[in-house]
């Protein structure tokens, strides 16, 4: 301690010292009619001292965690969270400016922040005559604000405690009104992931496109995949979204089947999925011509400049490792993933390890979203997030998500497939009626089509008319 003191006594008297021969050197040695300038120096000195003290402090007051800031945020954070959830008293008093009556709110006081490296905790006291009741029937709010992990506990006699551990748990239900409130704030096309520790996760495709989940076997892949496409099956309709289902495994996407957002059958054999993503290529193709046609860069460009909505199109496809071999379907993968995102065009791809062919390579670099489940290995997970953590992973379900900004632990809600199923009948029921617009208009027989076709395929054509005219020839020439 000495030394750091005669240290900073040194650096003090050092840095004074020159402060006082610059002031000397730019007015002499008195000014103001007599003044020593060395005087002015030293009380100049002094000031410019206090002050970069006091902004240093100030900003470490602002940056080290818990320290002020973080605790502002809470009692920020709650006090919208009263707000939304209505947790206060509703008033009334006479106006002493104007004398009218007029009604004003009574929030619980926040008495005390507390943020603790493993855990923050809340203490809050109702105001007297509120019902206890109104804010533990609303604690959901609570886990909206601060993550699965806060709650509430009464402590008797109008007193509680709001804890958030800083610690996710093994298990979190699946709640869709999270799951929406967490794609509300994202704008754009949102994809629900999960829970982290200090809220619920979604990205938004529009600025992060595509997404590759990996994971060894048996650790949540496909029931991620079935929250994500519940989430969104329940919260956009069919002119907001169209899917196109490769199962490769064909035991998890049957409970799509006959869902209006479901563009044809599941695919579930390689060439099915072939000839499915031979007609997503088309969708991009087509979206091309009509957006190079108006100048348009985007999807909401394209709706400013004709008022037409396009849906946006998610390729989704379970263990797409089962795809190896298949190299017009990585084609149009990497395809898809290049500039599928101008044209609202989007890929959801599992596989169990990312150094299998298809998901390495070009298709991983744009695959923006990366979900690690438990990985085989350091390697694997290194590929994937750029860190060996995902190999340690001991809870089923549990995730790294890396975006472009974030790596951020999350938990996978846990939605059994029966309640999946429930909630799909529902879905069908609610879009039963609604009419589908074509992703590609159906061709007019009475407008001529201009038709490419690629050298084989001339060379082809020109063979078999040859053959018919041959025939005609043939036949022309027996019957005289
Ligand atoms: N989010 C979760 N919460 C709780 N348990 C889970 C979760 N995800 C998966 N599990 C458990 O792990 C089991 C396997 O999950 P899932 O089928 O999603 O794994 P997978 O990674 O797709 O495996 P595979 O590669 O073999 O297809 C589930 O049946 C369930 O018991
Ligand atoms: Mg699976």
């Amino acid at each position: 301690m000495n030394v750091l003191e005669s240290v900073t006594t040194a650096l003090d008297d050092f840095l004074q010292d020159i402060f006082r021969e610059i002031v000397i050197e730019l007015f002499g040695g008195t000014m103001f009619g007599g003044l020593p300038s060395v005087r002015l120096a030293d009380g100049l000195y002094f000031l410019a001292k206090g002050f970069t003290t006091a902004c240093v402090l100030t900003y470490c007051a602002l940056k080290v965690p818990g320290w002020v800031n973080d605790r502002i945020k809470v009692k920020e954070r709650l006090v919208r969270g009263f707000i939304a959830a209505g947790i206060y008293m509703e008033k009334q008093r006479r106006d002493l400016g104007d004398g009218k009556i007029k009604s004003y709110r009574i929030f619980p006081t926040i008495e005390r922040v507390s943020v603790a490296g493993s855990c923050t905790t809340v203490n809050l006291h109702l105001p007297i005559g509120m019902d206890p009741s109104v804010i533990e029937s609303r604690a959901w709010v609570f886990q909206q604000l601060f993550g699965p992990t806060a709650q509430l506990v009464n402590d008797k006699a109008g007193r509680f405690r709001l804890q958030i551990p800083k610690e996710l748990p093994t298990k979190v239900a699946y709640n869709l009104e999270i799951a929406r409130a967490a794609m509300k704030k994202t704008e754009g096309f949102a994809l629900y992931i999960g829970e982290a520790y200090n809220g619920s996760v979604a990205v938004d495709l529009k600025q992060m496109p595509h997404v590759g989940l990996v994971g060894v076997t048996g650790w949540g892949k496909s029931t991620a995949l079935r929250v994500i496409l519940n989430t969104w099956l329940q919260v956009y309709g069919p002119d907001r979204l169209r899917l196109f289902l490769g199962d490769l495994k064909m035991t998890e996407f049957g409970l799509y089947r006959n869902v209006p957002h479901v563009e044809g059958n599941i695919a579930v054999r390689r060439s099915e999925v072939v000839a499915m993503l031979a007609e997503v290529l088309d969708v991009l193709r087509y979206r091309q011509e009509r957006f190079h046609d108006v100048d348009a860069t985007d999807l909401d460009e394209y709706e400013e400049l004709t008022g037409e909505r396009l849906p946006n199109v998610v390729v989704c496809i379970d263990e797409v490792a089962s795809l190896e071999g298949e190299t017009a379907a990585h084609d149009v993968l990497e395809e898809i993933g290049q500039l599928g995102r101008s044209f609202g065009v989007f890929l959801v791809l599992s596989q169990q390890r990312v150094d299998r062919e298809v998901m390495d390579g070009k298709l991983k670099n744009n695959l923006n979203v990366r979900i690690a489940y438990r990985m085989s290995d350091d390697l694997n997970s290194r590929m994937l997030l750029g860190k060996p953590d995902a190999a340690d992973l001991q809870v089923k379900g549990r995730c790294f998500v890396k975006d472009a900004t974030h790596m951020r632990e999350v938990q996978t809600p846990w939605l059994a497939p029966k309640e999946a199923r429930a909630q799909i009948v529902e879905i069908k029921k609610r879009f039963a009626g609604v009419k589908k617009i074509p992703l590609i208009p159906p061709i007019n027989p009475d407008i001529p089509q201009s038709v490419e076709l690629d050298q084989q395929e001339s060379n082809e054509l020109r063979e078999l008319l040859q053959a018919l005219m041959d025939q005609e020839v043939q036949s022309h020439a027996s019957t005289r």
